[in-house]
């Protein structure tokens, strides 16, 4: 604080939402800096379970201005049933504020993300078919609708019909998919645009002012590190920079601007989608770790693959995100084994064997993983109410990251619920170290 970016370390769904929700309550303003719905976070609070994939956790805090800032891609219908949903169960969103430079995910880009897929075919990335990656395709091609066109029903309409005009005949011919009529999705769009208007506004003069302020300012990024566009396992990425440093031009704001970085990553690891993944387990431990962990995707719900933690892979996580300080998340998951493999180092195609994430994507894909074996602890972790009270193999597991990434792990997460997160420095809502 009073700038400090959360980050994905892995392949995403590391349990950001929960330590961003922790740290929400400390904060003035929450921002999302980029990716779109694709991003889901589930939080637990009174037994109740809220699941987000556009507004930032902070909702759940009377007050907390939440930022869906210039980075991301916004579903507007998506967004609005969040909105409602929010409503409905009697969660404010009067605190919930647009960037005007955001992008909107239309249906053609939906129809599109799934098309290519199919087309695709063994060959695919395994996206959540949210219309992500065609959405940020447009932005970069300068062809994007941006949420302030809605501000202006004629304009909007009229670029419906100039993007109409060739996205369906792309839609038709390259993919023998429907095409779309603008009359409806003009139609339907105004009622989305009436529904969003009264939240668009220049976030980044907003966050910039609360910076001047000495406000808390949390930004949160979605997806991780390797599935950066420029730095993760591309092409099996998403279309956007998840890494820290794109949090300042996602909000717009200065890189100076940032104090800290807070990476968060799983006491395993796992990944949704195709991809190499070096450290993936045998079928029937994965099926364990998934059963335990509850690892099925928030946004699709789709099966995680799941692998043991890695090292290598979380250090070059610490390089290109300038990771100041480490949440580990679901340590309870590791209770029920007796050795717990952790991977220290690559083994790569010619023998040699690197601690170093591989610069190039063919070695990453042959890379062997070289494991150092930690005893487990075999013991529930439910009633530990301090970091010093965690069992000695686990507290020995914590130290062995620490000492490989030579970066402090402030937060330890011990279970689903809100409060089971232990915290190094006292922080209200987790248990004290
Ligand atoms: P897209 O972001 O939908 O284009 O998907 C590209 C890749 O990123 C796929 O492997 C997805 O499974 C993965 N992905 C996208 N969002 C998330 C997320 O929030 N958590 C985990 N994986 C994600």
């Amino acid at each position: 604080m009073p700038a400090t970016v959360i980050v994905g370390a892995q392949w995403g769904d590391e349990g950001k939402g929960k330590i961003v929700d922790l740290l929400a309550r400390h904060s003035d303003v929450v921002c999302r800096y980029q990716g779109g719905p694709n991003a889901g976070h589930t939080i637990v609070l009174d037994g109740d379970v809220y699941k987000l994939h556009h507004v930032p956790s902070g909702i759940l805090y009377p007050g907390t201005v939440c930022v869906v800032a210039a980075g991301c891609v916004v579903d507007p219908g998506l967004l609005v049933r969040e909105l409602d949903e929010l409503e409905e169960r009697g969660v404010s969103t009067d605190a919930v504020r647009l960037s005007g430079n955001a992008h909107l995910i239309m249906p053609w880009h939906v129809a599109i993300d799934s098309a290519s897929e199919r087309r695709l075919g063994t060959l695919q990335i395994g996206t959540t078919k949210r219309g992500i990656g065609p959405a940020y395709a447009d932005k970069a091609a300068r062809l994007g609708i941006r949420v302030q066109d809605i501000l202006d029903a004629k304009i909007l309409r009229q670029k419906f019909e100039t993007a109409l005009a060739e996205k369906n005949v792309v839609l038709e011919r390259v993919y023998r998919a429907e095409p779309l009529a603008v009359e409806e999705l003009a139609e339907r769009m105004e009622s989305l645009a009436a529904r969003l208007r009264p939240y668009v506004a220049d976030t980044s003069l907003l966050v910039e002012r609360a910076l001047k302020d000495g406000r808390r300012v949390l930004l949160e990024g979605a997806q991780g590190t390797l599935l950066d566009l420029d730095h993760g396992t591309y092409p099996f990425v998403t279309s956007s920079n998840p890494v820290a440093g794109a949090a300042a031009t996602g909000v717009g704001i200065g890189p100076t601007r940032i104090d800290a970085v807070l990476g968060v990553a799983k006491a395993y690891v796992t990944r949704v989608g195709a991809g190499p993944f070096p450290t993936e387990m045998p079928p029937r431990e994965q099926e364990r770790v998934r059963e335990l962990g509850a690892e099925f995707g928030t946004t699709t719900g789709r099966e995680r693959r799941c692998g043991w933690l890695d090292l290598v892979a979380l250090r070059f996580a610490v390089r290109v995100n300038g990771i100041t300080s480490l949440a580990l998340t679901k340590l309870d998951v590791l209770s029920q084994f007796d050795e717990i493999p952790v991977c220290v180092a690559y083994r790569l195609r010619d023998g040699t064997e690197t601690a170093e994430f591989p610069a190039h994507q063919s070695d990453f894909h042959h890379a062997e993983p070289v494991y150092e074996v930690l005893p487990g602890w075999r013991e529930p972790l439910d009633g530990v109410a301090a970091l010093d009270g965690l069992p000695a193999a686990a507290r020995r597991y914590v130290a062995f990251a620490e000492e490989a990434l030579d970066v402090e792990v402030t937060l330890v997460g011990t279970g689903a619920e809100r409060e089971r997160v232990l915290a190094r420095t006292p922080l209200a809502g987790a248990a004290r170290a």
